[in-house]
């Protein structure tokens, strides 16, 4: 008799803010985007060895393949646990390669289903380090923060190495998220970005510091409630993030788009160089903007909403 099948779920994530300083240990501000979901379904069967499908990938390619595969490996690794024999059908509206947190979703989903499947505790904390291994063993250098976001469904505060501390946030946030088209490598950008950093450390510190004040600033503003510093922060994170040089001519298209359409500000979001940017506004202008943003050449837009915390 064929066996139920098991199902977990892991959402989307944002950076609103500290995005690469966070992995030479400057805080980073990571909001999970629940309408975005990856879904993965494991099914035992007695046939020998494990079939993957990526249900929305007609073509899958052989990285992606072998990133599903290897993130398998290294969870079972961490479980103690052999491959089971069945299937994995994974379903994902998260686009790829969009800083949005398409991998770490996949690690998280996928930490969950052998989690529940072998009896091993599904507490974040647990789920967040197996799939942090499976980032860090396919992508190398992972501050952990998409991960965290994701494993605690929660908006946090990021330290590398550090237990994630809850977000404090006093009104609710309305975004446009902005795909550029182009999609961008995380590691790539973190690798050259490193190499950049070792012939020139006191610039990059500079640039670091820089960002972790705009990083409390938002910390604040999130507390408060005050959505104007919370823009001016992000704008003015995105012009750091341009002296690092990990934007490009399209992001930076986008921001400028996003301000003349009357965003509160406006940032690209996680590796860059490609990927995503996002624009905070409100939930009365976010439609005009979203608007804005495709007639500047976004690919697509999506308009998110991050409830208040306490
Ligand atoms: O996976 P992305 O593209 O959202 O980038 C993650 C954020 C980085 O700071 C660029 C890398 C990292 O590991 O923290």
């Amino acid at each position: 008799m064929p066996r139920a099948a098991l199902r977990t779920l892991a959402p989307a994530k944002i950076i609103l803010g500290g995005e690469h300083a966070v992995v030479y240990g400057i805080p980073a501000l990571v909001l999970p985007l629940p309408t975005l979901q990856t879904e993965v379904q494991l099914r035992e069967t007695n046939v020998p060895g494990i079939k993957v499908w990526l249900a929305d990938l007609p073509q899958p390619s052989e990285t992606q393949m072998d990133f599903v595969f290897s993130a398998c490996r290294t969870i079972l690794e961490g479980l103690d646990r052999p491959m089971p024999d069945g299937t994995l059908i994974i379903h994902s509206s998260v686009p790829l390669a969009s800083g949005l947190g398409s991998s770490a979703s996949l690690s998280v989903a996928l930490a969950r289903a052998f989690s529940r499947l072998y009896g091993a505790s599904t507490d974040p904390e647990a789920i967040q380090a197996l799939a942090h291994a499976a980032e860090h063993a396919a992508h190398g250098r992972a501050s952990g923060v998409d991960t965290a976001a994701i494993a605690w469904g929660k908006p946090l505060r990021y330290v590398r190495h550090e237990a994630p501390q809850r977000l404090r946030i006093a009104q609710a946030l309305t975004f446009v998220v902005a795909f550029s088209g182009e999609s961008g490598s995380t590691s790539s950008v973190v690798m050259d970005l490193a190499a950049r950093r070792e012939a020139d450390p006191e610039r990059y510190a500079q640039i670091f510091e820089g960002i972790a004040a705009q990083v409390a600033v938002m910390e604040r503003a999130l507390a408060e409630g005050d959505l104007v510093a919370l823009g001016l922060a992000m704008t003015e994170n995105h012009r750091l993030l341009q002296d690092l040089d990990v934007s490009n001519a399209t992001l930076d298209r986008l921001v400028t788009a996003a301000h003349e359409a009357g965003a509160l500000g406006a940032k690209l979001t996680g590796a860059g160089r490609g990927g995503c940017m996002i624009a905070l506004t409100t939930v009365e202008k976010a439609p005009a903007l979203a608007a804005a943003l495709s007639a500047a050449g976004a690919a697509w837009t999506r308009i998110v909403t991050v409830p208040a915390q306490d």
